[in-house]
């Protein structure tokens, strides 16, 4: 085992997917799984199969899609979350199952209701049955870093006389500092013993913005995996961000001496399509992926850029796949270069989705006379990724008429062999628009958030809305695009209406009876 190779372990598609206001789709999470393998990362945490049938449905076919990295699914350490995790993992190349418990006195009391000694039962149980089931099994002890320094060297024993290979020190709230952070880390490693096959791992939140540096005091005190996301995307503040994880090892290799596999000119592809996908934007100075992380306005810093790089840049923009130039396509352009692009971006398409997405792109073109990269990415997120065969409702056709202050809309949806069409008022179009849906549904489906984008400034440009809708206390995301902003509005409304159908269903609720009774 080389000692110096840091594992990335990606909770892209479990902490991230977690945060509020996030909930993908099982084509939507393969697509993200895919990227992550051409990244090179070393596990991927596909998911909490014992959470919902949703979850265990997506950890199983992220386990059939991608082959080369680990895959692990969560577990809490109950019987039914560890065979939910080993049934999930059943067809994976290389399956890990990640059982947890809490460790803190806090948790024990006020949340589990257990004594240390339960806990400890329950870990040497538990861990033990994961083993009988897979040969790579990782312990997390959740609240690790508010958890007695004792109790914690305990129960990491016991988790090894089990059978675990991975020991996770998570600091759940993000209440750690980075150099109590970093003793505590090299306390655990040295009393906990276990020898050089066991390795140790961090999993830190943001809560006070030092997931990351946390994450890399624990790197220089002995721990061989981090936990992380792209975007930093998780449970309230977020976890540590991969991205600036993997170039701090990188560019500061001199000081942290280590190694990932992590193929960087992937970073930024991967993060932008975790944030179109996932509908949360990448801040502009967000480091190593924002737009302008690599943009240098002030005149002496572009004097200095001009006679050396260096001056101002400690990264090259290619080291992390950040574009340089934007390859346009247009109406002469052929499916080759279409898909060759389409590649680039990270998207896998099956051979009809693409077929698809192509016929769209010329449509396009015949509307606008540049099609942007921007423009093909709403076109297959929108167009092709969202579009699930378990669409309930899907637009037939709309009509707006506005004067001023006041608007009307007519809109028809087709429901399976049914069309149904209503019409109400509001005091714009998208507002009678959204009536006339709620109308058509007969759900009192509330709108939490509304944002549109364009993808470039020209007018011309396609319109990206991104909503969130509530209902019964789910909460789904919709998205919709068009050169025509009433019709992308419309589209995101109904497409997060289909999402609310396969969140209810994934959590076992029927909406329809919900709304009859
Ligand atoms: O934050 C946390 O403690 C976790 C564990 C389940 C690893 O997400
Ligand atoms: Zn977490």
């Amino acid at each position: 085992m080389n000692q110096d190779h840091v594992r990335i372990f990606d909770t892209t598609l479990r902490d991230g997917e977690q945060a509020a206001r996030i909930n993908l789709n099982t084509a939507e999470k393969i697509q993200i799984a895919r990227q992550l393998e051409k990244l090179r990362v070393d596990i991927v945490e596909a998911g909490f199969p014992a959470a919902s049938q949703g979850d265990m449905e997506a950890v199983k076919a992220i386990s059939e899609a991608i082959r080369e990295p680990v895959i692990t699914g969560l577990a809490r350490c109950s019987g039914n979350d560890v065979d939910a995790a080993g049934k999930a993992l059943i067809n994976a190349s290389r399956p890990r199952i990640h059982t947890f418990i809490a460790t803190s006195d806090i948790h024990l009391r006020d949340k589990l209701k257990m004594t240390r000694k339960e806990v400890l039962e329950s870990v040497q149980k538990w861990v033990s049955h994961a083993r009988s089931i897979v040969r790579d099994v990782e312990f997390s002890a959740e609240d690790a870093s508010r958890t007695d320094i004792d109790f914690l060297v305990e129960i990491f024993q016991a988790a090894i006389a089990s059978g675990a290979t991975t020991l996770n020190i998570p600091d759940t709230v993000g209440y750690a500092v980075p150099h109590e952070f970093a003793e505590m880390v090299r306390e655990v490693i040295k009393r906990t013993g276990g020898g050089k096959d066991i390795i140790w791992s961090v999993h830190a939140h943001n809560d006070l913005g030092l997931a990351v540096i946390n994450s890399l005091e624990a790197i220089r005190n002995g721990v061989r995996q981090v936990e992380c996301t792209i975007n930093g995307i998780g449970e309230r503040a977020g976890n540590a961000s991969l991205e600036e994880v993997v170039m701090g090892l990188r560019t500061r290799s001199d000081h942290f001496g280590v190694q990932t596999r992590i193929e960087t000119s992937q970073l930024y592809s991967t993060s932008h399509l975790v944030s179109k996908l996932t509908g949360f934007a990448v801040p502009p100075n967000k480091a190593i992926v924002g737009s302008n992380a690599f943009a240098h306005e002030a005149g002496i810093h572009q004097h200095g850029m001009l006679c050396n790089r260096s001056t101002y840049e400690i990264m090259n923009p290619e080291d992390v796949g950040a574009p340089s130039t934007d390859l346009v396509l247009g109406k002469h352009s052929g499916h080759h270069a279409f898909r060759e692009k389409v590649e680039d971006m990270g998207y896998r398409l099956s051979r009809d989705e693409m077929k698809e997405a192509f016929s769209l792109f010329k449509e396009l073109c015949d509307r606008k006379e540049i099609v942007s990269t921007e423009d093909i990415e709403i076109l297959i997120i929108d167009e092709i990724l969202a579009i699930t065969p378990e669409r309930k409702y899907i637009l037939k056709d709309f009509n707006v008429h506005t004067t001023r202050g006041q608007a009307s809309a007519g809109i028809s949806l087709r429901n399976g062999e049914t069309i149904i069409s209503d019409a109400a008022t509001g005091n714009g179009p998208i507002d009678a628009a959204y009536a006339a849906i709620r109308r058509i549904i007969d759900m009192d489906t509330q709108l939490v958030s509304y944002q549109i984008d364009a993808a470039s400034e020209k007018s011309d440009a396609i319109g990206e809305a991104h909503i969130a809708l509530e209902l019964q206390g789910l909460v789904s995301q919709g998205r919709g695009a068009s050169t025509d902003i009433v019709e992308a509005s419309i589209k995101a409304y109904i497409n997060a209406v289909n999402r609310l159908f396969q969140l209810a269903a994934a959590r076992g609720i029927d909406l329809e009876i919900a709304k009859a009774s």
